[in-house]
């Protein structure tokens, strides 16, 4: 079977998304997984540019260099390239089933917190505005040991 193709997703692919790409990365590394993955945005506001630089120090307190990571936006090519789209918020959910051509492309589209059992349902909160990083690390870390059982 060729490597699970997975993408992450935000609104601007500057704090969360690259944050949970460095994260999956890593657990593929450590955990003997070939997985590819990358991340996008449903905005374009950010585009071409460097994650947040508070999102590289928590990811550096944790170990992961995030820095070489450019934000882009997510577009409808994506549904095919990608086996699993794993979107932050359930307003990322929206935004990209509205882009969606089948029921196909729509069943590759989950909330990345789903796939905690205690944390299912649950958006990753934007920590854009309220300095949140260090809470959304850890729920990233939590889902995507959830999602690579899911993988094995
Ligand atoms: P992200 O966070 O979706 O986790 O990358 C945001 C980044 C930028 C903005 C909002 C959220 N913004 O309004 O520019």
């Amino acid at each position: 079977m060729s490597a699970p193709r997975v993408l992450m997703v935000c609104l601007g692919n500057i704090c969360r998304s690259p944050m949970a790409e460095g994260i999956l990365k890593r657990k593929a590394r450590f955990s003997g997984l070939v997985l590819y993955v990358d991340s996008a945005g449903t905005s374009n506001w950010h585009q071409d540019e460097r994650p947040d630089e508070r999102a590289i120090a928590e990811m550096e307190a944790n170990g992961i260099d995030i820095a070489g990571q450019r934000s882009r936006p997510f577009k409808i090519g994506d549904f095919d390239k990608f086996d699993h789209i794993l979107v932050m918020d359930t307003s990322n959910q929206e935004n990209v089933l509205a882009m969606a051509r089948n029921d196909k492309d729509r069943a590759k589209v989950s909330l990345i917190l789903d796939f905690g059992n205690e944390v299912k349902g649950m958006s990753v909160p934007d920590p854009y505005y309220d300095d949140g990083f260090g809470r959304v690390y850890e729920l990233l870390d939590y889902a995507c040991d959830a999602f690579i059982k899911t993988l094995k």
